[in-house]
């Protein structure tokens, strides 16, 4: 097969490298409105608002969709093991969720954000009303994200930023943060970011063209790290490096920058009878989701991508749900990427569906 456009060395999708270009900032910054706190991981904000919550009122029940990310969800039940679910629908807006339906008012909420999409609930006026967490880490800059009326919102960095690690935490329409920073010193953490940083690395030297540096060279360190993390459960100290290196990144608008790449591919990609392309007019969606009917017909897209060099994520392959479309293919479309890698994909999806 003959790609009349020329696929970039280290394909499409996957962990971010260490980014050289310092160009990157220049064009493309926001301000961010709010008083926000830095920590080394999403899930790491998350618990700080947990624990914060849970030791300053009495709370009944903690409820998490029964749609979301399944390592968070592990993770978080070391501290919290008893979630309660609620029942999402994580590919159909604007559908607001209407948390009286199952929540009371000593409960807490938790609401994801998906993709991007979502529409998030407005404060309730009621007293007693129960708590809500919002988690923005796929809709990262998404208007719900920037004017959310929830109690608290997180989200992890590392998704949309390139950097080792990083999440964050703040509260909307609240100018103090009371959530208290933890000042231990975590090891495990501070190699983890050693890690990824070294990873990062080699892959960037791979991207500029180092032929001593092959994909299998960097790919286990990621994998390591993922697998630290998940072991990891620690409050770390966020050293003051590392946060410099975080702050450096933290204006990038990579919303902007996705916008131009999807109307790329909304322009060629439409639904067709194999796979809806999710998305939602004035909306910024995390990347060109793709929603299947068929498991069979999913993997072979997915594997006919891999084989391709473009690397698409499934979210999140454990959740049990009851809908007809329900198989979820999400490829990553972010600052990296240039028009002319859209085109790649396009064309790697057109050649997929004039064989299958
Ligand atoms: C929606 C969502 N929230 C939170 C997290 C946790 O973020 P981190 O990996 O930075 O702990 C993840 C996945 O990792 C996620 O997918």
């Amino acid at each position: 097969m003959n790609n009349l456009v020329k696929m970039r060395k280290e394909g499409i999708g996957s962990y971010f490298h260490f980014e050289n270009d310092q160009e990157l900032l220049k064009d493309s910054t926001i301000d961010l409105n709010f008083n926000y706190k830095i920590c080394y991981t999403g899930r790491h904000a998350l618990l700080h608002i947990l624990n914060e919550v849970t030791s300053s009122k009495q709370v009944s029940k903690i409820w998490f969709p029964n749609y979301y990310c399944q390592h968070t969800l592990h993770w978080i039940k070391k501290f919290h093991p008893v979630i309660h679910t609620y029942d999402v629908n994580p590919f159909e807006f604007p559908a607001e969720i209407n948390i009286s339906n199952f929540a009371d008012s000593n409960d807490v909420v938790l609401i994801n954000n998906y993709w991007g999409l979502s529409t998030m609930p407005k404060k309730s006026t009621a007293t007693g009303a129960p708590l809500v967490i919002e988690d923005h880490s796929h809709g990262w800059l998404s208007k719900a994200c920037l004017n959310s009326e929830a109690d608290y919102c997180f989200v992890s960095l590392r998704k949309s930023l390139p950097i080792p690690l990083g999440g964050m935490y703040w509260q909307p329409n609240s100018s103090t943060n009371d959530i208290i920073h933890s000042k231990k010193n975590n090891n495990d953490l501070y190699e983890a970011w050693d890690l990824m940083v070294q990873a990062m690395k080699l892959k960037s030297k791979y991207v500029d063209g180092d032929e001593t540096i092959e994909t299998s060279t960097y790919l286990p360190l990621f994998y390591d790290v993922e697998e630290a993390l998940n072991i990891n459960s620690d409050f770390a100290e966020l050293l003051d490096d590392h946060e410099d290196f975080i702050r450096s990144f933290i204006n990038l608008d990579t919303k902007q920058l996705k916008n131009n790449n999807l109307d790329v591919l909304y322009s060629e990609i439409q639904d067709t009878p194999y796979f809806k392309v999710v998305k939602r007019p004035d909306h910024t969606a995390f990347g060109l989701l793709l929603l299947f009917k068929d498991e069979k017909e999913f993997n072979s897209l997915k594997s006919f991508l891999v084989s391709n060099g473009v690397y698409p994520s499934s979210l999140w392959p454990d959740n049990k749900i009851d809908y007809e479309w329900r198989y979820f293919l999400n490829l990553h479309i972010d600052f990296r990427y240039t028009t002319e890698d859209m085109e790649y994909i396009i064309e790697t999806i057109n050649k997929w569906l004039n064989n299958i």
